[in-house]
């Protein structure tokens, strides 16, 4: 049996699809807050325990009897990052032990190995979650991921309104980025064989490097429409999220991570042989429609 957390997620929703297309003969059951929340085509054809991944009795419930979980820490930034992620994880590492789980796939960031990797806020609080996990003595394999081409999706509005997108990094600092879809495909293979071992992490990484500015002109080729790149300061980054009400301490490692990848945190992790989603067709099959949707449907993921 594999276990999915965070289902109706980007990266949870797909990995659902690709599994129940593959897994033939294994069964699924997903950890989900809300059901009504999954798609019609999925219900019926899972196990479905309600609660949140997080939760205590929730997690006992959906990691009896696991053979493989995929781990999925929901992003939060309404409470500290050691709650948010290390808290959050905690009761679900304790139910692996419990029940002897023996593969774990669990979404994290680059960055391990590197001198930043002590500083570098949520990415450091990901690295901590990973540990964590591998404690528990289970089979762990982190995704190791850059920031997904999905974050994009958040500025279809500002593309569509004033050619625009706004990040904190150097116009010219190029990094590896990924599609979501490549991240559950990873997850997918790593579940369904798992004739791996031990404890290690897989990078999950785009065809290529990209800076902001080569972000702006492949946007521009592929939208038909000029977009450039706005550089926000670390100190107006802090200041907008804190104006959302958002946790200071979350907001600090927010910020931590930012000054991380500006300083070349994701520079130079190592690519597998495997081809990932170019920049370019992501941008015609999935921003292009948002950006060139309705206002009000556009900024929905
Ligand atoms: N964005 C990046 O650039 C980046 C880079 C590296 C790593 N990551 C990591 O990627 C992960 C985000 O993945 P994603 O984009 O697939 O997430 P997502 O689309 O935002 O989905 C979040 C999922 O978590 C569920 N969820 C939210 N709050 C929950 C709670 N309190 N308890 C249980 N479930 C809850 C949501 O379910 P509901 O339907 O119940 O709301 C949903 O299924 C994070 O761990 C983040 O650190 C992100």
């Amino acid at each position: 049996m594999i276990v999915i957390t965070a289902p109706t997620g980007q990266i949870g929703g797909r990995l659902l699809s690709l599994l129940l297309e593959a897994a033939h003969g294994e069964q699924l059951r997903v950890v989900v807050r809300d059901p009504s929340r999954l798609p019609e085509a999925v219900r019926g054809r899972v196990e479905v325990v309600t609660g949140s991944h997080g939760d205590a009795a929730t997690a006992e419930r959906a990691f009896a009897g696991a053979d493989a979980v995929f781990w999925l820490v929901p992003p939060d930034g309404s409470v500290p990052p050691e709650q948010a992620y290390r808290g959050f994880t905690r009761p679900a590492a304790r139910a692996f032990a419990e029940h002897g789980v023996g593969h774990v796939v669990g979404v994290s960031a680059l960055g391990r190995g590197t001198r930043q990797a002590a500083r570098a806020g949520l990415v450091t609080a990901s690295l901590a979650v990973d540990d964590l996990i591998a404690a528990s003595g289970v089979a762990y394999r982190a995704l190791a991921c850059p920031s997904f081409y999905e974050n994009l999706l958040e500025e279809a509005g500002s593309i569509r309104e004033h050619g625009v997108f706004t990040d904190t990094v150097a116009a010219d600092r190029r990094a590896p980025l990924v599609a979501v879809a490549d991240i559950a495909a990873t997850a997918a293979g790593l579940l369904l064989d798992r004739s791996w071992t031990g404890v290690g992490s897989v990078p999950v990484l785009g065809p290529q490097d990209l800076s902001p500015d080569d972000l702006a002109r492949i946007m521009t080729e592929e939208l038909g429409r000029p977009v450039r790149y706005h550089r926000q300061s670390l100190d107006e980054l802090r200041t907008t999220m804190l104006g959302y009400g958002l946790d200071a301490a979350f907001v600090e490692d927010m910020v931590a991570m930012k000054r991380a990848k500006d300083e070349g945190l994701d520079a130079g992790a190592a690519r597998s042989a495997q081809a990932g989603t170019e920049f370019a067709q992501w941008c015609a099959h999935t921003l292009k429609p948002a950006v060139l949707a309705a206002p009000e449907a556009a900024d929905v993921r």
